[in-house]
């Protein structure tokens, strides 16, 4: 199975907003695979086909732990519809390189979606599962969870991403 590359910040595809997947092909299916190992083998937890430039609303998460049976889960065209609660917690990001920092997240949602047979799903999720779900819709949107920081610690990261960048081709 193909592994794909995974976009890094500041590229710009990052930033688009993804269309509706309308066709459940085999090609569909096909990007989904390569999501899903392009995802374990990071490793992940979560990532939304903007991350390897498909600019489609589909995303895979697996929140199961290292001992765990692994448990993909398939979101296309996700929407959350409600959201209550909210607390502040670490999130990563496979496409914001060495950066960590807490983001303010409702603490359960409900979620209507389609599986990858375009089958409707409308569920509720809470806890961890309802911030990684918060998190992949956003990179569906253009967002990504530097945008929920500080203008200040925003800044302090471009900065350095800008340096980082300005070494690695010299
Ligand atoms: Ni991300």
């Amino acid at each position: 199975m193909a592994i794909r590359e995974i976009l890094k910040y500041p590229h710009p595809l990052l930033r688009k907003k993804a269309a509706e997947v309308a066709e459940f092909d085999e090609a569909l299916q096909t990007l989904i695979e390569e999501m899903a190992a392009t995802m374990y083998d990071a490793p992940g937890v979560g990532l939304a086909a903007p991350q390897i430039g498909v600019s489609q609303q589909l995303l895979v998460m697996d929140i199961t732990a290292k001992d765990e049976e692994p448990e993909l889960i398939v979101l296309i065209n996700p929407e959350i519809s409600e959201g209550e609660g909210s607390e502040l917690e670490e999130e990563g990001c496979l496409s914001v390189v060495e950066l960590t920092a807490n983001v303010k997240r409702f603490t359960k949602i409900r979620v209507k979606a389609m599986d990858s047979q375009g089958n409707p799903l409308d569920f509720i999720a809470e806890e961890w599962l309802a911030r990684v779900i918060q998190h992949e819709v956003d990179h569906l949107k253009g967002t990504l969870f530097i945008d929920h920081l500080s203008s200040l610690k925003r800044a302090l990261y471009k900065k350095k991403r800008r340096k980082q960048l300005a070494e690695e081709k010299a």
